[in-house]
């Protein structure tokens, strides 16, 4: 039995406030060059709004925040960006996580780790297990993560550990557990920062019924206010997970079968 519905087989629970919220925190370069500065301090800015994003979702009660940090096409920048980039990774891991921990943050990486240095795994280990026990916001980062990666090792891994399933006779639920996010409700609202409106190979699987916001801000300038605007687009809508509108006035079952 899977620990959270998938929005395909079951309809989830509504909640005013998103279990789940996902962010791709996208703009920094250009925050930067419009302020003549290097793309590097827009990157350096943006997780100061880290800071405050996470802040406000734990006090509004969100349960899962999970924010898009570096994809695995990011490596494609330029080396000097990519050092930056892990650098103030490295640091926020080193700096960061005490504070987490002390508000009850649990923190969780999801993505490739193999292309990390060894001290940047190092340190993802360590926060994981000290935050492991934590019982408020689950904090998720997504670094060296890719969609088609997330469900490519899925399928990988479930075939290693059940090879009985190799000749396809497999659902949604032998799948689910080996996905990265399988801690995890799928993501209620989705959010994206600096004007683009694509997934840029974020939780392609996860994102099949959220809700899509784009917003034009960069992601430096985001902030509790624009959170909470975000938020109350999130609750005007209708969410019908593939049934009519006047369906919704009485519950109806899931379509379960695999
Ligand atoms: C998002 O900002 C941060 C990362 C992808 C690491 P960008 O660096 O993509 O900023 P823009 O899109 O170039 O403005
Ligand atoms: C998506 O932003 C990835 C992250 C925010 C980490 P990008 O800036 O890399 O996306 P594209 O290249 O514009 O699609
Ligand atoms: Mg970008």
């Amino acid at each position: 039995m899977a620990l959270f519905q998938s929005s395909t087989k079951e309809i989830p629970a509504a909640a005013s406030v998103p279990r789940h919220i996902a962010i791709i925190m996208d703009g920094n370069g250009r925050w930067a060059k419009k302020r003549f500065l290097p793309r590097v301090a827009g990157h350096k800015q943006g997780l100061e709004t880290v800071r405050e994003i996470v802040k406000a979702c734990s006090e509004l009660g969100v349960g899962y925040l999970t924010l898009f940090a570096f994809s695995s096409e990011n490596w494609r920048r330029p080396e000097e960006e990519v050092s930056f980039l892990m650098g103030l990774f490295l640091g926020a891991l080193q700096r960061e996580v005490e504070k987490l921990d002390r508000n009850g943050i649990r923190l969780r990486l999801i993505g490739r780790r193999d292309r990390f240095s060894t001290e940047i795994k190092e340190m993802i280990e360590k926060a994981e297990a000290d935050t492991a026990g934590n019982t408020g916001l689950t904090l998720t980062i997504a670094a060296d993560y890719g969609g088609r990666w997330d469900v490519l090792n899925a399928t990988q891994a479930m075939l290693k550990a059940r090879p009985e399933l190799a000749n396809g006779t497999f659902c949604e639920d032998d799948l689910a557990p080996y996905l990265s996010m399988h801690y995890a409700p799928e993501p209620d609202l989705f959010i994206r920062t600096g004007g683009e409106a694509r997934i840029s190979n974020f939780l392609l699987w996860q994102l099949a019924y959220t809700e899509l916001y784009f917003t034009d801000m960069f992601w430096p300038d985001f902030d509790r206010n624009a959170l909470n605007t975000a938020i109350a687009s999130y609750r005007a809508r209708e969410r019908r997970f593939g049934r009519t509108s006047e369906q919704l006035q009485s519950p109806a079952g899931g379509n379960g079968k695999c």
